[in-house]
């Protein structure tokens, strides 16, 4: 673990590198009780991890899983968009369990407020879509798209607005909203949904870019948890089925207000296969009996929407182009233990000139690997399944995700 924390440095970020779901909240777990801050960077309720606490589990949105070291001080960066009783709740799920994130906890004052009305729009949007091209983005339905329109067309809330009369921002609201979307805004509602977190939140909003500054001035280090993922950012993710905020590690250094060179590690974190929510381009996707034991074995249900997630192999240009795009410098390569019953595992080594994948067939090893703690010790077949993800991108997994369990993992 010493060996690791070094080459990772102070100032880390944790960023999927498929369409989300990897789980980056082992790793997370995993490190964060080593750095003095915890900071996400992008979108808002759309994110799903589970926490367990007091052996029971919860599914956050908002907080990152960091939260849970009661040690960690909690950056919400300007990158977000933020449904407050979602976040709320979290706050108090936590107080229950006896973990008080609250006194610790820092929201920015330049991230923006996602209302009620953000969610009828997302609705109303998916709807049109729907009549007009057959088919949605499949969003989460969490209002995060046309929070960024509002932020984009600047029209949003920003938090910092928490702390005065709100009545006459959503007055104003209701007016564009109608006009716009032909949406009713219930001005009563939204203020009183609100209310709570005008008076628990307002002191904890503030300029969390110079609090980072003098954190890393300090001499704390930092760990950045991203939300969704590389394919699915707005930018550089399969558009037009992406979400509407900048998911790789840049766009955390953006949504933080860190400069790019304060970034000393970047792991990138995928999963052994595929999955993905939501519609869109999924080129090594499988369907039919394989496609239900890998959604069966790896237990692939959206934690936000509870959507069977599509399951497929890996690929190998989409984790290049992620590690690309991120810089990553160690990989994390999750449930590989899904795997262990496969006979063969067919990868997606390069796109041909037709558009379709490549497939490569890697021998599959047939034996447990659950809760295998040293490479050496994985079936020789899962040590070159894991080389070769290696060869092919140029960056170390040096961690490898062998079951749920926290300690689970394969550490080299
Ligand atoms: P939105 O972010 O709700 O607008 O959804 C846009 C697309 O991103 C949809 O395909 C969602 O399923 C997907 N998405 C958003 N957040 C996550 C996530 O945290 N994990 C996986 N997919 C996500």
């Amino acid at each position: 673990m010493q060996k690791l924390l070094k080459s990772l440095g102070p100032v880390c970020a944790v960023i999927g590198a498929q369409w989300g779901d990897e789980g980056k909240g082992k790793v997370i777990d995993l490190l964060s009780e080593h750095y003095g801050v915890i900071a996400r960077a992008c979108g808002g309720a759309n994110a799903g991890h589970t926490i367990v606490v007091g052996g029971q589990k919860h599914i956050f949105h908002l907080l990152p899983s960091g939260a849970l070291h009661p040690h960690a001080t909690v950056v919400i960066g300007s990158g977000l968009v933020l449904h407050l009783p979602t976040l709320l709740e979290e706050i108090r799920t936590l107080q229950a369990a006896g973990i008080d994130v609250l006194p610790r906890l820092y929201i920015s004052t330049e991230a923006h407020i996602v209302f009620e009305f953000h969610k009828q729009i997302d609705i109303a949007l998916e709807k049109q879509r729907q009549e007009r091209e057959g088919k949605g983005i499949g969003t989460t339905k969490r209002g995060i798209g046309p929070a960024y329109m509002d932020k984009a067309a600047r029209s949003g809330t920003r938090m910092e607005c928490l702390k005065g009369d709100l009545r006459p921002i959503l007055t104003a609201h209701a007016e564009r909203v109608q006009r716009l979307y032909d949406v009713a805004v219930d001005v009563d509602a939204e203020l009183k949904s609100l209310s709570s977190a005008q008076q628990l939140l307002s002191g904890h909003i503030v300029d969390t870019v110079t609090l980072l500054y003098e954190h890393l001035i300090q001499k704390k280090n930092v760990l950045i948890e991203g939300a969704q993922a590389s394919l699915l950012d707005l930018d550089h993710g399969t558009y037009p089925y992406v979400t509407s905020s900048q998911t790789t590690s840049a766009g955390a250094l953006q949504g933080l207000g860190l400069p790019p060179r304060a970034l000393t590690s970047c792991i990138g974190v995928a999963k052994a296969y595929c999955t993905r929510v939501g519609e869109g381009d999924f080129a090594t996707e499988v369907r039919g009996e394989q496609g239900d034991r890998l959604r069966e074995r790896g237990g692939e249900y959206g934690s936000t929407t509870g959507r069977p997630r599509r399951c497929g192999w890996l690929s190998i240009p989409d984790l290049k182009r992620a590690a690309m795009i991120n810089g990553f410098t160690h990989w994390n390569i999750t449930k590989l233990d899904v795997l262990d019953e496969e006979e063969e595992i067919p990868v997606c080594a390069g796109i041909g000139a037709d558009g379709k994948p490549e497939w490569k067939n890697l021998p599959g090893w047939r034996t447990s690997t659950v809760g295998v703690t040293e490479f050496s010790k994985l079936p020789q077949e899962a040590q070159e399944y894991i080389r070769f993800i290696e060869k092919e991108t140029g960056v170390p997994a040096t961690l490898i995700g062998t079951g749920p369990g926290r300690e689970q993992m394969t550490i080299q």
